[in-house]
């Protein structure tokens, strides 16, 4: 039987009861396809800052060395909040693994399947009018990680600063991502900049243009990221690939999972050129709802899901999930961010939602 590791980092809030479910629907659907997920757990974030000191402990980061993917769940929360950035979860565990590992490429698709117009927040006509986006977001530059960065001065003087900067090598490389994609999807790349303003998009653009010269079955169009978040909800069927930088592509995938229906849907990979990966959903903590069984697990099983399809080479068994995942909501099995104020009463909890999807396997 084919076997591989995983490191499993569930992290805080809403991490570990999402990751719980996940970790049950891979052992069901590995059993069943014929392949074992040795999964370890991993302290990480603000977890890990109360237990080992720092938010991404050094056996932590070579047990990601040594697994085949990670699966990560999500970090951070108003009790770290106040740690200097460079402490943070944020920055300690979550940028510093896409960094280490190269992970330049997030993928992040949003999908409004016909059976589940209704979960999404958009007028009817707006929402079944095919929405299918992959946004491709570039994961380990742009202002995220620009130097420099920081504060200086004092009292009214203080001012504080980040650097927006991209490499020609840094844009094509994600350009190539995009445009492979499209060329397995519906041939078109909207890159997403605000060119009007911004020499780092001056650039984004130049190089955009000289990788799609490579994609004549490609249409490619450019869009400034006001326009795009507008356009998103205007009318969202326009988009295929979306590709975006670091920042642009945070906030578009934000948007881009509540049309579909919540924060709680959208799965991500983050991979780097050897295919290696990390598994996360797009959301974060929700310390709003962390630690009351109500959390949505399905973007942390699509996001195992995606693990299986990218890394492992595991198409199948990555089809049954989504295959489960979609029939369980299209069955009306939603957890409580679903549902109109109404209908809260018929909310599922996490561990039903996991039952069902585990049932429909
Ligand atoms: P968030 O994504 O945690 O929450 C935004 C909203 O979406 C909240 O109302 C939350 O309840 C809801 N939501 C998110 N996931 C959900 C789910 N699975 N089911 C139901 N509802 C869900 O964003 P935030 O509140 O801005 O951030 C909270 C913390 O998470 C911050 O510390 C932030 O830095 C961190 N964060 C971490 C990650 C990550 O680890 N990958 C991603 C985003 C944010
Ligand atoms: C995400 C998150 C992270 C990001 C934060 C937690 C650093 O919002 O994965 O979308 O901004 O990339
Ligand atoms: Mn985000």
């Amino acid at each position: 039987m084919t076997s591989f590791t995983i490191a499993v980092l569930a992290g805080d809030g809403i991490g570990p009861e999402v990751m719980h479910q996940a970790r049950r629907v891979l052992d069901v659907v590995g059993k069943k396809h014929n392949f074992t997920l040795n999964c370890q757990e991993h302290a990480v974030g603000g977890y890990a800052i109360d237990t080992q000191g720092e938010a991404l402990p050094a056996a932590t980061l070579s047990a990601c060395e040594n697994a085949d993917a990670i699966l990560f769940g999500s970090i951070g929360g108003p009790k770290w909040d106040n740690l200097p950035l460079e402490e943070r979860p944020e920055r300690a565990a979550l940028l510093t693994l896409r960094s280490h590992f190269d992970l330049f490429s997030n993928l992040r698709p949003a999908k409004i399947y016909p059976s589940l117009v209704h979960l999404s927040p958009l007028r009817a006509d707006i929402a079944q009018n095919n929405v299918d986006i992959l946004v491709i977001r570039e994961l380990t530059s742009g202002i995220y990680f620009g130097q420099p960065k920081g504060r200086q001065g004092e009292g009214e003087q203080t001012n504080a600063f980040d650097t927006m900067r991209y490499s020609k090598a840094e844009i094509r490389r994600i350009a190539i991502s995009a445009f492979e994609a499209a060329t397995k999807r519906k041939n078109k790349v909207t890159s997403v900049d605000k060119a009007n303003v911004l020499a780092t998009s001056r650039l984004w653009r130049e190089v955009v243009e000289e990788v799609a010269a490579d994609y004549p079955s490609v249409s490619l169009e450019h869009i400034y990221i006001d326009n795009a978040t507008m356009q998103l909800v205007a009318n969202p069927g326009q988009f295929d690939v979306m590709l975006c930088s670091n920042l642009f592509g945070d906030i578009i995938s934000d948007e881009c999972a509540m049309i579909t229906g919540s924060m709680g849907l959208l799965p991500s990979a983050s991979l780097n050129q050897d295919g290696f990966g990390m598994f996360e959903p797009a959301g974060g903590s929700a310390p709003d709802i962390a630690g009351k069984g109500i959390a949505n697990p399905v973007a942390q099983i699509l996001s195992g899901a995606m693990m299986l399809r990218y890394s492992l080479g595991l198409e199948t068994a990555a089809d049954d999930i989504e295959r489960a995942v979609l029939k369980t909501l299209s069955d009306g099995i939603l957890t409580a961010e679903l549902l109109s104020p109404q209908n809260k009463h018929s909310a599922k909890s996490t561990s039903e939602v996991g039952d069902y999807i585990i049932s429909q396997l």
